[in-house]
């Protein structure tokens, strides 16, 4: 398997694999809101990654530019992340989210945010962001807004995503 960033040819594959991953039917909101991010300011091309075995993608991963308020300094938001039902547990979540806080680090970003579970992104150096003085947009969020601090000083505010996370 590799992992690489998405190409526009990939876009129907990329929306198959949310569809999948996040329970089928026809109008998943991890799809959509994937095809609404590419069209979007905050979108961030080294940032949206897919894993590849043997030529299908199984994978994928994206976060796009999110903001700290009320001062406005620049995070990511980190999401949807999926894979394929019949490669989960294979390692692929790990290597793509690996794969991007590499691309974060690189990039001199200074924190990823995310809506998740615990137990899964706990692994990965995520941590409830109250502990690190980041506010959840919705305080019901609670425990499953988490956020991984960069290099650099450490950064606060309130976390506002990308505009379409709040449209789908
Ligand atoms: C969650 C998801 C991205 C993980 O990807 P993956 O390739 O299956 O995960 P990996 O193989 O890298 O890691 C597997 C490990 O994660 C754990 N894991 C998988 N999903 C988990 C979850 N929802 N909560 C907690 N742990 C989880 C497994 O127990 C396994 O740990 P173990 O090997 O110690 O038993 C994938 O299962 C998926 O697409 N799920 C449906 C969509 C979804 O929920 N996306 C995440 C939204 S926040």
């Amino acid at each position: 398997m590799i992992v690489r960033r998405e190409r526009p040819a990939d876009h129907d594959a990329v929306r198959e694999i949310h569809r999948a991953a996040f329970g089928g039917g026809d109008d998943v909101v991890e799809a959509r809101l994937v095809d609404e991010l590419r069209e979007d300011a905050g979108y961030l091309p080294q940032f949206s990654l897919v894993a590849e075995d043997g030529g299908e993608l199984i994978g994928h991963v994206i976060a796009t530019r999110g903001r700290l308020e009320p001062l406005g300094i620049p995070a990511l938001g980190l999401g949807p992340l999926g894979v394929r039902p019949g490669h989960q547990r294979r390692g692929v979540g790990t290597a793509l989210v690996h794969a991007l806080v590499a691309v974060a680090e690189a990039g001199d970003e200074r924190l990823i945010a995310l809506l998740g579970d615990p137990g899964y992104y706990g692994r990965f150096g995520f941590v409830r962001s109250t502990e690190l003085d980041v506010e959840p947009p919705d305080p019901a969020w609670g425990e499953h807004f988490q956020v991984r601090l960069l290099t650099g000083p450490p950064v606060s505010g309130t976390f506002r995503y990308a505009a379409p996370f709040d449209r789908v």
